[in-house]
């Protein structure tokens, strides 16, 4: 019966929307779930996707079915950008479909890489908690490593003995940029090294790439990833436009497969086209055309990276001035200065996090992790006294 189902509690990052919706304090902080918000606290909709917006309007003539594998125009459109422009299709061994933002990516990654008959996931941590949800929905074991150092550094030693301990039949799931929560990315010759171990070993690799352009640029962002693709037989790349390209709430992702011979490629993607359609049967349209009609137009191409470059420019300035606060409190902010993202965690206790929701109105997750982009010139200092208030 349905009356047999136990209660589950609510997401606990999407359920502090609410809980700062609620808040009647004027001078609230939300440092919540992770939406880019300009210095003036709001979250436009991109120039350049409301122009292509329109131009969808004006030309689209038709909303019929276009298939489990969604807008083909806009997965190629991306693939430049993503897996480099020499090459963008790696000699015919990628090819992609468009999926309901990164979530509905990794839904299809991992449920393909169960139906492989691969039994475990390595996954550092911490890392997106829906990641690990995801994996228990799928009854995909998860096997943990330690991602950072309380010094805010990566912890290699623990992604070497993952890798050294990994059994036959385990993939990994790596973040390509801007890891979240930690924001603590991989350096270019800790990826180098990451590529060749993996070359060795026989794990497949997930590589979750949400946050393209917000950490260094569009460019850098993509070393981890493509230094792996580089070195490793086969891989699935999990992409998010919600965040670069501003389109949050319209779902806009893709998953891509790379093979090593490109005569398998329409077998392995014939997988995710059937897992999708078992799930959503096909991904919504609109913001995946309105990414495709930027991305074929060579002004609005440039508008959006204008607009993307402004984005992580703010954010740097923001981590800037966390940083140079230095020790507030209890708690040193200046490893925020070098992470990558909307996100850092500042090392807060249970208690500490409560008091800054009710004595401060400001929220953010648990675990610490801060939204670097709701911080403003014009918050930044409540926000620093109130942390030298708790946690001193
Ligand atoms: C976040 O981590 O806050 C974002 O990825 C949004 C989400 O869906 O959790």
């Amino acid at each position: 019966m349905l009356t047999d189902l136990q209660q589950q509690p609510a997401d606990a990052l999407l359920a502090l929307i609410k809980l700062h919706n609620d808040d009647p304090r004027a001078d609230k902080i939300d440092l919540g779930v992770g939406v880019y918000r300009t210095g003036r606290d709001n979250t436009p909709v991109f120039g350049a996707i409301k122009a292509a917006e329109q131009i969808l309007v004006d030309t689209q003539d038709s909303k019929a079915y276009l298939g489990p594998e969604g807008d083909m125009g806009f997965v190629k459109a991306l693939m430049p950008y993503v897996f480099g422009k020499d090459s963008p299709d790696m000699g015919g061994r990628i090819e992609g479909m468009q999926t309901p933002g990164g979530t509905g990516s990794l839904r299809l990654a991992l449920a393909m890489v169960k139906r492989a008959g691969y039994k475990r996931i390595i996954v550092g941590k911490p890392s997106w908690p829906n990641h690990n949800q995801i994996c228990a929905d799928l009854g995909l074991g998860v096997v943990e490593f330690s991602h950072a150092k309380a010094d805010g550094t990566t912890d290699m030693d623990a992604v070497r003995g993952a890798i050294a301990a990994a059994e036959e039949g385990d993939a990994i799931l790596l973040h390509g940029c801007c890891h979240n929560p930690t924001g603590i990315d991989y350096s270019h010759a800790e990826w180098d090294e990451i590529a060749g171990l993996l070359a060795e070993s026989k794990i497949l690799p997930v590589i979750d790439l949400a946050y393209q352009g917000l950490g260094q640029g569009m460019e850098e962002d993509a070393y981890g990833l493509r230094r792996v693709l580089a070195a490793v037989p086969e891989a699935l790349i999990c992409y998010s436009c919600d965040k670069n390209f501003g389109l949050y709430r319209d779902r806009v992702g893709a998953l891509y497969a790379m093979v090593s011979d490109p005569a398998d490629l329409a077998k392995v993607m014939s997988n995710g086209h059937s897992l999708a359609r078992a799930n959503w049967s096909q991904p919504p349209d609109h913001g995946g055309a309105a990414v495709r009609i930027v991305l074929e137009d060579e002004a609005l191409t440039a508008q959006w990276l204008d607009e993307l470059d402004k984005m992580r420019d703010r954010m740097r300035e923001v981590r800037a001035k966390l940083a140079a606060a230095g020790q507030t409190g209890g708690v040193d902010l200046s490893p925020l200065g070098g992470q990558n993202g909307l996100f850092s965690i500042i090392p807060f206790t249970p208690e500490q996090v409560q008091a800054m929701r009710s004595k401060h109105g400001i929220y953010f997750a648990g675990s610490g992790r801060i939204n670097v982009a709701g911080l403003t010139m014009g918050n930044i200092e409540q926000f620093l006294a109130a942390v030298a208030d708790v946690t001193g």
